[in-house]
């Protein structure tokens, strides 16, 4: 795909459903007491992974994605291997869910997902009893799962992953006794507001979670706000360019989400954001406008906050002063694709001046960037990235992208907006 330097970005932005709780309502509304409500589900590629999962499991579904009927029905054993496509949530927390259900279920992913690791979500569920085999010493899908009876643990685990918390929360609701779980830093907590809300038993303190046994969770009746790791790419593309105004509507703010905006306000851009509404997930409105950038240096703690909008970081640094340092940063490598390098390659092609480290990259402000042929190595994000990248340079200069294809993978529309606020 060409994508054309534009002179001017202005407009009103309503990006598509969270992808993170849109996953988490689907399997969790699987185990509830009758059926839940879902408004608003994300309809994009990895999301149809954790519904065929389900469906492939006997759990039935009425309605559409933008409103949804979740019927929870004993869980049966598909004849086949369950395929979670490109979807590491899918295939992650799933495996959290399987592991407490009698049955045996094999889950398999594409070329990208199954170099993806498990052994983080696989180890802690061994602990707990699960049975669990697959590829490279169980640390790869393949992967298959005898479901059963589970014990609660005390967990500390060394990477801070939503998708890891999740499993292991899963699980402890169909374990005996409780289940204590901690990590390093605190990742995004959609599962854990959710199981709040389905009245399960949880408690928290910092970055530890204390969950008991629920078998009896009450049905879901949610609206999905706007995923803010779609905005994100909006609300760069406001900062950075020249002759910009964008009001992204309708969007999640949970703080623990959230590590980008904090970021761009400290780098001094041009940005407001107003929550309307705080429960169970927070959302608002953000404004953003051209911006003058200075570098920053991104602190550990901030990393699982803004664990998606990194590659970002790296796009405000060219067109911020002075230097922007991301460190701490390895599980970048852990992502569709190995983020830390498939971002500093495609921008230096583009002109960056960034320099690729062993966690993380630090860039150099240069104010802009040149056309290139660029690659999304086969990664949604990485895709969007370099489309963003592209809409800054001069009107008469574009980029050639390949692999434009994975958007579709959390942002569908994502072309669509980028029409619409480049026509007004
Ligand atoms: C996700 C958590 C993040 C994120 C991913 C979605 C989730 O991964 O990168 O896109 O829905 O739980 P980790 O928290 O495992 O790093």
């Amino acid at each position: 795909m060409e994508i054309n330097g534009v002179s001017r970005i202005k407009g009103v932005v309503r990006v598509p459903p969270d992808k993170s709780i849109s996953h988490r309502a689907l399997l969790l509304s699987s185990v509830a007491s009758a059926p839940s409500e879902v408004q608003n589900l994300l309809e994009s590629d990895d999301v149809k992974r954790s519904l065929n999962l389900l469906k492939a499991c006997g759990t039935k579904f009425e309605g559409s994605f933008r409103k949804l009927i979740i019927k929870p029905q004993p869980f049966n054993e598909p004849i086949k291997p369950i395929f979670c496509g490109n979807s590491g949530t899918t295939a992650r927390i799933s495996l959290g869910l399987l592991a407490s259900q009698n049955g045996f279920f094999t889950l398999y992913g594409d070329k990208s997902l199954s170099r993806r690791p498990m052994l983080r979500v696989v180890k802690p569920l061994k602990e707990m009893g699960a049975r669990i085999s697959g590829r490279d010493n169980d640390s790869l899908l393949p992967i298959s799962i005898r479901g059963g009876s589970l014990r609660g643990i005390t967990y500390s685990s060394s990477v801070a992953s939503a998708q890891v918390k999740g499993a292991i929360l899963l699980a402890s609701l169909f374990a005996s006794g409780k289940t204590i779980y901690s990590e390093p830093y605190k990742s995004r907590d959609h599962t854990e507001r959710m199981l709040k809300t389905m009245g399960a038993l949880i408690a928290e303190r910092n970055n530890e979670i204390e969950i008991k046994p629920s078998e009896k969770l009450t049905p879901l009746r949610i609206s999905v706000p706007g995923d803010i790791s779609s905005a994100a790419f909006f609300i760069t593309l406001g900062a950075i360019h020249k002759n910009a105004d964008l009001t992204i509507v309708n969007v999640g703010l949970n703080p623990t989400r959230t590590g980008l905006l904090r970021v761009l306000k400290r780098m001094g851009a041009n940005i407001e954001v107003s929550v309307e509404t705080q429960d169970p997930e927070p959302q608002g409105k953000i404004r953003v406008s051209s911006s003058h950038l200075r570098g920053t240096i991104i602190l550990p703690e901030e990393i699982p906050q803004m664990i998606d909008e990194l590659p970002l970081v790296a796009l405000l640094g060219i067109f911020a002063e002075g230097k922007t340092i991301v460190r701490g940063a390895r599980e970048l490598r852990y992502k569709e694709s190995d983020r830390i390098s498939s971002t500093v390659r495609e921008l230096r092609k583009m002109g960056a001046d960034i320099v690729e480290l062993e966690d993380g990259f630090i860039v150099q402000g240069r104010g802009r960037l040149n056309p290139a042929k660029v690659n999304a190595h086969g990664d949604h994000r990485i895709a969007m990235l370099l489309s963003i990248a592209s809409l800054c340079l001069r009107e008469e200069e574009s980029t050639s992208i390949r692999g434009e294809q994975w958007i579709k993978i959390s942002f569908p529309n994502f072309f669509k907006i980028i029409k619409e606020i480049t026509s007004n």
